[in-house]
């Protein structure tokens, strides 16, 4: 039976074709090390990174390239900013709706003294701003906060926060790891200073390929938490302070940046809108369908365009790793249950510790695909299809 992959918001599948032709020429016609050994192919590699970067930075109305730096992952950019810039006496503000690799290092820091406020969302994982607003204290030196939640896929007001961030004077970090690709971003409009993204979910780019903008001027504040050969400056010990070098150490992974620079142009040809729109109709038919399923509770805003392509649901008396099994194994759906590494947004939602079973859609599902999977989440709600072990 074919797959049918609902899972893109653990990491987008399938690929667009560009991507691996950029990845399997880069292989096997380039293969040099950007920036280091000065003959063509190494001129080459540097300049594949150097144009997906422009192009990512382009997705996200970003003006100079160069505050654009490279990370392995989200979770390694969010890192680089709340390790480099936090200090003990500091004060932060996050959203109830955040995922481990904002609350992880947030709750390490705090027992160091960094404090920490945690602003309730309401159930559907919404959020008011003025709440963020009501919370800030003259030690307060970020607000950072997901863009569109991993579980229900709620969009956070960051163009709200990120005014209210600009007028206190306080830097404003946002977590892209579910929006980037798939709903608009403009770091000047939306006063955004520091924005983490992954390139393989909703960019379509490889696993291991993320970033980090940086406002210019904030680099300053903010120590690496990497330091090594550049390629540039190689008669100093000292690590150099310009960007991007100041934060990208050791040989970079060309070969995913070459898929990343693929799978942007990608983006931007077929358009963030044409996509929004495609995924709109998607999950739309997923929510009007399963609204109706009797045994069957939707969790997050019951309207799509208040949501990424993200849809969580529980089934009455069925655990959420036992529906999801039931999806797998007998309709080959394939599904993410459980906490997804978010227990604060699961609390916020009210589904801890059970979690529920998360539908993520992507570019290349098809309604076709949403009355099957509709059909079968009926069958497994009304117990006509149980599981093997269930
Ligand atoms: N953070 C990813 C998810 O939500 C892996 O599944």
């Amino acid at each position: 039976m074919k797959n049918i992959y609902f899972d893109n918001a653990a990491t987008s599948w399938p690929k667009p074709p560009e991507m691996i032709d950029a990845m399997n020429r880069y292989n096997e016609t380039i293969g040099g090390n950007p920036g280091r050994s000065g003959h063509h192919l190494s001129v080459e590699a540097a300049r594949i990174i150097f144009e997906t970067r422009e192009l990512t930075a382009q997705l996200f109305n970003i003006d100079d390239p160069f505050q654009l730096i490279f990370t392995r992952n989200a979770t390694e950019a969010l890192n680089q900013v709340i390790f480099g810039m936090m200090k003990n006496d500091h004060h932060v503000i996050t959203s109830g709706m955040e995922h481990n690799s904002v609350m992880r290092p947030l709750r390490y820091l705090e027992q160091n003294g960094l404090k920490v406020t945690v602003v309730p969302c309401f159930q559907d994982g919404s959020i008011d701003p003025r709440e963020i607003e009501k919370s800030i204290c003259s030690h307060t030196k970020m607000i950072i906060m997901t863009h569109a939640s991993n579980v229900t896929g709620t969009i956070m007001p960051v163009k709200e926060v990120g005014h209210i961030a600009a007028s206190h004077d306080i830097p404003f970090c946002v977590d892209a790891a579910q929006s980037a690709g798939s709903i608009p971003i403009d770091v000047e409009d939306m006063n955004i200073s520091l924005l983490a993204f992954t390139g393989h979910k909703s960019l379509y780019g490889p696993q291991g390929t993320g970033g980090l903008y940086i406002k210019k001027g904030l680099e300053n504040d903010l120590v690496p938490r990497m330091m090594g050969g550049t390629g540039s400056r190689s008669e100093f010990e000292t690590q150099p302070d310009f960007m991007p070098d100041r934060f990208e150490s050791g040989t970079p992974n060309a070969i995913g940046l070459a898929g990343l620079g693929a799978s942007a142009r990608f983006i931007l040809n077929q358009g963030i809108d044409g996509i929004r729109s495609t995924e709109l109709t998607l999950t739309t038919m997923f929510l009007d369908k399963a609204r109706d399923i009797p045994g069957l509770r939707l969790y997050g805003p019951r309207k799509a365009d208040l949501c990424t392509p993200v849809v969580s649901f529980t089934i009455d008396g069925i655990s959420s790793s036992g529906v999801s099994q039931i999806l797998d194994e007998k309709f080959s759906i394939l599904s993410r249950p459980g906490l997804h590494c978010a227990p604060s947004a699961h609390r916020s939602i009210n589904t801890l510790p059970g979690g529920t079973v998360r539908f993520s859609f992507g570019h290349f599902n098809t309604t076709d695909e949403i009355s099957y999977a509709t059909d079968a989440v009926t069958k497994i709600a009304s117990g006509t299809i149980k599981g093997d072990a269930v």
